[in-house]
């Protein structure tokens, strides 16, 4: 039984080490299948992007480290008849902590904050002047009170809905996956779960946990906006195609958008002020990472010994 990581999945190879999975694992970072992992049963990946990688007969399963699985051909996979995993839920709380953070820190204008204090220049006494005038320029807004809506309530918006509710905040939810009664039921710890369009309606905070797939495309976009509350703040550790960035661009621009925080930066909007980009570090925690890693590592060992497809 072989198995190929990509991607620097480590604690895999540290958990065989300790014969904890006892897979037969080649750790590849070039990205490659070659001569020594060749024809490997099962490959197990963070972010790399598997589209146009042919896959040998042999291959049974792909686990992705992580939640999303936009970076694997899954049509092609099932028509190959190889199982493809990922790790729900294994990182979570490393996201939603992230979410939490981003909303308090943008909030206080943070990130601008220290960034234009790192600019500052001491000369003679003119330090105290200068962080005086920062202080008048960066006066923030608390979030206690505010509305948060939560679209998508499966293990990271259900996270962040419950610890939005204990700093305060109302929040809302909504999943295109669940009908709102249902979402309702689940998610007791929303308070209240509606219509996306009332989401957008009523929300001063907007964080988004949904997977990319054809519905879910470009969910932020012109028309969307125009729905929002102005000076809404857009928080995005989903994916980065969830939202049209010409149109992010212009609803930044006339005010509509007071705050775009995005765990994908993307070149329409990255340099503008009211733009937080963030170098895709929502899920990235060593704790994240390895509870990902060992997820998906006993999934293919279980499926790759039993034929088991535990997706958990
Ligand atoms: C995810 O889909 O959960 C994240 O993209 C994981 C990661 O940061 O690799």
């Amino acid at each position: 039984m072989s198995t190929i990581l990509l991607d620097k999945v480590k604690t895999i190879k540290t958990l065989n080490n300790i014969a904890e999975v006892g897979l037969n694992v080649f750790n590849n970072d070039n990205f490659t299948i070659d001569n020594e992992s060749e024809n490997p049963d099962a490959i197990v990946l963070r972010s790399y992007n598997m589209h146009s990688m042919e896959f040998s007969n042999r291959l049974k399963a792909i686990a992705r480290a992580g939640a999303g699985v936009n970076n694997i051909p899954v049509e092609k996979c099932t028509e190959q008849g190889i199982v493809v995993f990922n790790t729900p839920g294994a990182n979570a709380n490393a996201v939603k902590e992230m979410v939490l953070t981003t909303i308090m820190a943008s909030s206080r204008n943070l990130f601008a904050g220290v960034a234009w204090t790192k600019t500052l220049v001491d000369e003679g006494d003119q330090i105290p002047k200068l962080v005086e005038a920062g202080k008048k320029q960066f006066v923030g807004k608390e979030i206690k009170g505010k509305t948060l809506g939560v679209i998508g309530l499966g293990a990271i918006g259900a996270l962040v809905a419950n610890d939005a509710l204990e700093l305060d905040m109302d929040v809302i939810g909504f999943d295109p996956f669940i009908s709102v009664d249902t979402a309702w039921s689940l998610s007791r710890k929303v308070q209240r779960a509606m219509s996306l369009e009332q989401l957008f309606a009523n929300s001063d905070y907007i964080t988004v946990h949904v997977p990319l797939t054809p519905e879910t495309k470009g969910l932020f976009n012109e028309e969307t906006f125009g729905i929002m509350k102005d000076d809404v703040h857009i928080l995005n550790f989903s994916r980065g195609e969830l939202v049209n960035e010409a149109d992010m661009k212009a609803a930044l621009e006339s005010g509509k958008v007071g705050k775009y925080i995005t765990d994908f930066p993307n070149e329409n909007v990255l340099k503008m002020k009211n733009v937080v980009p963030i170098p895709h570090l929502g899920a990235s925690t060593k704790e994240s990472e390895e509870n990902c890693a060992i997820m998906a590592a006993r999934q293919v060992k279980d499926f790759l010994e039993t034929g088991n497809i535990k997706n958990s």
